[in-house]
């Protein structure tokens, strides 16, 4: 099948010119059945759904995006966001010396930094440093953690997690992979890569929906942690309500209360579709048309901010314009939806189901807007997205 004609799939796509999966992915025509499935289960099935599927969604659920990242069967499990699955993790660890070092990259996500920002107040040693290079050269005997990011939100670099693990191992600390700027549009295996945890969510390239972030740890080490944030669906015996925790097996210790079922119905059906197609065929359409967008940015003499290595750039392509905040406005205005974000300018996501004349249409669109000073009318009224 065409990549093109999973047009169809997608209803926003007949309205809009959708440029903008790397912050929300379009919704899938399925994901309002599946939503609708949900409402009907639990309108017949009452209680009796918990134990017809609900219960175990979290960990059902994270074996299908265990299936796009390389991830064993048990070993992922689903929670609300990123946020939620980092201070799990944290939650495994003491945070004192000798080893209470935690070093961070000024371009990961604001998130993930404030949580681990708030741990110099519980006596984490936080290392922020500006660069990849600089991160190598961070980590020594002292790490205990080293969160890093597959893909940069901001730049769309990839990093070189091979060699952060390879350092990180070599010294006895951990990483945790944060995998939300990759998983679904650049091919990610965290068996291969070693990594020791990895976290990311739905919002973006799987086109799942908000409310489903997901958490992978190694299992080798599943087994020997225990996490203090945890609830009884990380008991071996929920249903028991024994009043200690005895923990299950595997990642579903890692689970914390009742689960965000409505938000695992809705968030299949993308997960469906990049399984369908494949994230190496989705890669390499990725890299074409991020490769013939940057052409068109260059000759309409735009400066580029994302990597021009393709190995080294995930699916989103950064541009600075004059007055890209106002810019964005107006491109929304006409139909055509991107972001902007702060000194990197206008963010522009393809995904899978965009076609080669939309990119050419986006980019005409921006070179009209700069040139004839359309943009103007809306500086000054910053938008929120
Ligand atoms: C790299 C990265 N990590 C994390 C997040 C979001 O984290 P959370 O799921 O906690 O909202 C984003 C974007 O929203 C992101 O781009």
């Amino acid at each position: 099948m065409e990549l093109t004609a999973y047009r169809e799939r997608f209803p926003i796509l007949a309205e809009t010119t959708y440029l903008i999966n790397h912050s929300l992915g379009a919704m899938p025509a399925a994901a309002a059945d599946r939503v609708a499935e949900y409402a009907r289960v639990w309108a017949t099935r009452g209680i009796r759904a918990w134990g017809e599927g609900w219960w175990t969604m979290p960990v059902t659920v994270g074996d299908q995006i265990g299936r796009i990242v390389g991830a064993p069967p048990g070993s992922t499990v689903m929670h609300q966001n990123v946020t939620v699955a980092e201070a799990i993790v944290l939650s495994c660890f003491r945070l004192e010396p000798p080893r209470n070092k935690i070093v961070l990259q000024e371009g990961d996500f604001p998130s993930v930094r404030y949580v681990y920002q708030a741990q110099a107040e519980r006596g984490a040693e936080v290392v922020v440093v500006s660069d990849e290079e600089a991160l190598l050269e961070a980590i020594d005997e002292r790490t205990l953690l080293v969160p890093v990011s597959h893909v940069l939100f901001k730049s769309a670099e990839i990093q070189d997690v091979e060699a952060i693990v390879r350092r990180a191992h070599d010294v006895g600390a951990h990483v945790v992979l944060d995998a939300y700027q990759s998983a679904g549009t650049v091919p990610l295996d965290v068996t291969a890569l070693e990594v020791d945890f990895a976290v990311g969510g739905s919002v973006k390239w799987l086109c799942g929906g908000p409310g489903a972030g997901w958490l992978y740890v190694r299992p080798d080490l599943a087994d020997r942690l225990e996490p203090t944030l945890a609830g009884w669906q990380a008991h071996e015996r929920p249903f028991a309500f024994a009043p200690e925790m005895e923990f299950a097996e595997g990642a579903a210790r890692f689970l914390t209360g009742t689960p965000n079922v409505p938000a695992l119905y809705a968030a299949t059906p993308g997960y469906d579709l990049i399984e369908e197609i494949g994230v190496e065929r989705i890669r390499a359409n990725s890299i074409r048309q991020t490769e013939l967008l940057i052409g068109l940015l260059d000759e309409a003499g735009f400066e580029v901010g994302s990597p021009r290595d393709p190995l080294r750039r995930g699916g989103t392509v950064t541009v600075l314009t004059p007055g890209f905040e106002g810019v964005h406005k107006e491109l929304a205005e006409r139909g055509i939806l991107c972001d902007f974000r702060p000194e990197a300018g206008l963010r522009l996501g393809p995904h899978y189901f965009t076609t080669d004349e939309e990119l050419a249409f986006a980019v005409e669109q921006i070179v009209e807007i700069v040139g004839s000073g359309a943009y103007e009318r809306h500086l000054g009224a910053a938008a929120r997205f």
